[in-house]
């Protein structure tokens, strides 16, 4: 953990508003992944999503990682930052055929997610090899817009399609090298893993897909995001993991490669956005503390009700008192928190928004034309990378260029 002192040194040295990440916690988090799961050949896939900052992707890379990604421009970045294709798998989602073929040229395994594009591949690309999602039909995840399974969802293929797949599988030649699911982020049941799992190994027969390497179960492990939430158990989810997947391979005939793909677990609590409250004010019965930053650098509270962690690291003993902590944005429901108790916040007090790691940055936008905070990643207690913010005038300047022909 990055120490309150550090962060204040870095707010003071770099300016706010600031995303930090402790490099280290990334890798160790990806490391501990593999004492959990006791499975030979376990392979962790990075969703790229959740952050793609450049320093830690290439931390990850350094310790082996593999990358899940979701766009042909996330499987264009970790192919050039060096992954390797056989390491990166591109689950794509309603993909245009300009899209599937740019990513079919790049040799990377596609994760297939609908009879759709299925019906297409089998009419134009025969012998492709391929990985197939499908839908575990379990319904969780921290917020009804991460449950990404069941009844409401856009993604997989039914598991009772399963027919219609081999069919289309066998007009294809197709080879089947995977299969897939992901059940949401945030899983709040150990259960949830262990019954998506059986779903997806349930249709997994060497009669249905005789040439699989490997299943993929997505990821989904969840962090504590609320204080004092206990920690899952994940040695014994492991341990649970590991032993559902040695007794499946030992129906399928075959040792195959278990996959996960987590984004939150790596990245969550590794990253801390620091900013500076410039504005008090009262509106009747409520302290507002307005800050330089907003919910477009960090938009998971107002967007799925997402509890953070804020902490002031400028007065961690005043006397408590409740805030609402609000951005610089001109819309009333930027708030980082509503009705929060914390230690008396002061103008010019530095706040740091906890676990701001995954799903913070990258689901960033210049809204109201406030360009997104710098980045820097630290390793050892030393910045090992640093993106720098863009200036007003650069953002300006990257604006009018997109419409200087006009
Ligand atoms: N694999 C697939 C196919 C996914 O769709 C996702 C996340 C992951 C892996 C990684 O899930 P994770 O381990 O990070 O939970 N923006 C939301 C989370 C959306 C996740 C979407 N898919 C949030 O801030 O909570």
């Amino acid at each position: 953990m990055i120490s309150n002192t550090k962060l204040l040194e870095l707010a003071a040295h770099y300016g706010t508003p600031l995303f930090v990440y402790d490099g280290e916690q990334v890798i160790n988090c990806y490391r501990d992944l593999y004492d959990f799961i006791p499975c030979p050949t376990l392979q962790i896939h990075y969703a790229l999503k959740a952050n793609y900052n450049i320093g830690l992707l290439k931390l990850l890379r350094d310790a082996g990682s593999g990358i899940d990604a979701v766009s042909p421009a996330e499987v264009e970045l970790a192919l050039r930052l060096g992954f390797a294709k056989d390491k990166i798998i591109y689950t794509a989602n309603n993909m245009t055929d300009a899209e599937f073929d740019k990513v079919c040229a790049t040799g990377v395994v596609m994760n297939i997610g609908s009879l759709s594009r299925l019906r297409k591949i089998a009419g134009t690309r025969k012998g492709m090899k391929l990985c197939l999602r499908f839908n575990p039909d379990v319904c969780d995840g921290d917020s009804i817009h991460t449950m990404t399974a069941g009844a409401l969802t856009k993604f997989g293929i039914l598991l009772s399609d399963v027919e219609e797949v081999k069919a289309l599988v066998k007009e294809g030649d197709l080879h089947v090298i995977g299969l897939h699911e992901h059940t949401g982020s945030g899983l709040q049941h150990a259960e949830s893993v262990y019954t998506a799992m059986g779903k997806l190994m349930d249709i997994a027969t060497p009669e249905n897909f005789p040439e699989l390497e490997f299943l993929d179960f997505g990821g989904g492990f969840k962090v504590p995001y609320q204080p004092g939430e206990a920690r899952i158990d994940y040695v014994a989810m492991g341990a649970k993991i590991a032993s559902l997947f040695a007794d499946f391979c030992k129906r399928y005939g075959k040792e195959l490669v278990m996959r996960f793909e987590p984004g939150k677990y790596l990245v969550a609590e590794s990253g801390v956005l620091l900013t500076e409250v410039n504005t008090l004010k009262r509106n009747r019965e409520r302290l507002i503390a307005g800050c330089n930053s907003g919910f477009p650098q960090l938009i998971r509270p107002m967007l799925y009700g997402a509890y953070h962690i804020i902490d002031n690291l400028s007065n961690p003993g005043g006397p408590r008192a409740l805030y609402d902590v609000c951005g610089n944005i001109c819309e009333t429901g930027d708030r980082f928190a509503e009705q929060r108790e914390l230690p008396e916040i002061r103008e010019y007090d530095i706040l740091a928004i906890r676990n701001a790691g995954a799903y913070c940055y990258s689901m960033g936008s210049i809204y109201n034309l406030r360009s997104m905070p710098g980045e820097i990643v630290l390793k050892e207690g030393k910045v090992i990378y640093q993106r720098k913010r863009l200036t007003d005038s650069e953002m300006i300047d990257a604006i009018l260029k997109e419409g200087a022909d006009y």
